[in-house]
């Protein structure tokens, strides 16, 4: 029989665990093994990324969606849901804001909204190219055709987001209506790399019905897809969708996902979310001290940030949170970190 502390080290140096040791972890650490967890998980990120936190500036540019998760606030069945879409002017204009911040990374991020055609997003992103030719472009804009992505990809989009939200398929179906599978997401996910996105998967932690193997089942197929980017947060209800009474995703489940998926992945980037940020006022930071190496701050219109509700009490949405980069960065360097603007590791560069 191995001991947390013994598994702790072994993930370390193996980079991967067997089911029952990955079982163990999540399920029964003490006080002194969780330390112990976050330790490594932080001294792995350090060995390869120093003190360094990439900043990702988001711009939330429709809450228009037409799928209609069962968790999410913008699903197409909420009629309490303000919708909004930003102008390529407006877009242009965030990310022009963000360049001047120092961003040298935009995240596009929308619903799965069709009236931004391929040709419109491709001219947005293209315009982006042209007007900050040294900028990452991230997109997060939901399941397309590998044509559609190809487009993208072709039009200078680098990066895209699309968490996978569990590998289960079955549990997939508890979170979505059957109009969504979870092989369309999957088979996404494998079009986006094969093009050559540097592509971010990723779950909510604690969603209804999520059980230890299905956690399990996603480590396992986060380490065969090797994503360069591992985006997750904790499940947060909201109140105008069928999930509303259902229990929310713990700190500590998060936590300890973190640092696994730290020492598993080491080179993966791996944001502190807005959603860890919800549900604890130290959230991110304590995420940051479990491993992430990203935080992505909100650069969409202060006027439309009260929209984009993906779940209750989303942080950063009044009118305070306008300089969301000063705000962040002063938090950060209280955790002895710091904020650096670069694009960051590109992949080739830097994962072996
Ligand atoms: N709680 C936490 N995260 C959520 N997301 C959507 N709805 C919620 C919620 N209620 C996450 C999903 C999605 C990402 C953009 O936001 O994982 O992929
Ligand atoms: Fe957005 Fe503080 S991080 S207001």
């Amino acid at each position: 029989m191995k001991t947390n502390q013994e598994r702790i080290e072994k993930l370390r140096a193996d980079r991967m665990l067997d089911r029952e040791d990955f079982r163990a972890l999540l399920t029964g650490l003490s006080p002194e093994e969780e330390a112990l967890l976050y330790k490594e998980a932080r001294s792995v990120r350090e060995e390869i990324y120093g003190k360094e936190v990439y900043l990702r500036g988001l711009v939330e540019f429709s809450s228009y969606c037409r799928n209609d998760c069962y968790y999410c606030g913008l699903r197409r069945s909420n009629p309490a849901c303000q919708r909004y879409r930003l102008t390529k002017e407006e877009i242009l204009d965030c990310a022009k804001k963000g360049y001047d911040l120092g961003f040298r990374t935009i995240v596009l991020q929308s619903g799965e909204d069709p009236w931004y055609t391929d040709e419109k997003i491709c001219d947005i992103v293209s315009a982006i190219r042209k007007q900050q030719p040294d900028c990452a472009i991230t997109l997060s804009i939901g399941e397309k055709s590998r044509e559609s992505y190809l487009r993208y990809f072709e039009a200078g989009a680098d990066r895209y987001l699309l968490r996978h939200e569990t590998a289960s398929g079955e549990h997939y179906a508890l979170l979505h209506p059957p109009e969504l599978s979870c092989e369309n997401r999957k088979r996404c996910l494998r079009d986006l790399k094969e093009i050559g996105y540097q592509t971010g998967c990723g779950i909510m932690v604690g969603s209804p019905g999520q059980t230890t193997d299905h956690l399990i089942e996603d480590l396992f197929f986060m380490k065969e897809f090797g994503p360069q980017m591992i985006g997750i947060g904790p499940f947060i209800p909201h109140k105008d969708t069928p999930f509303r009474n259902r229990k929310g995703g713990s700190l500590e489940d998060t936590l300890h996902l973190l640092a696994i998926i730290r020492l598993m992945l080491p080179y993966v980037l791996l944001p502190a979310t807005t959603a860890l940020g919800t549900i604890d006022p130290w959230g991110r930071e304590k995420g940051l001290l479990a491993g992430a190496n990203v935080v992505m701050p909100n650069l969409s219109p202060v006027s439309v940030r009260g929209k984009y509700m993906l779940y209750d009490g989303k942080i950063c949405t009044g009118e305070e949170a306008a300089e969301c980069r000063g705000c962040l960065e002063r938090r950060i360097e209280q955790t002895g970190y710091r904020t650096v603007v670069s694009r960051g590791a590109d992949s080739g560069l830097i994962f072996p």
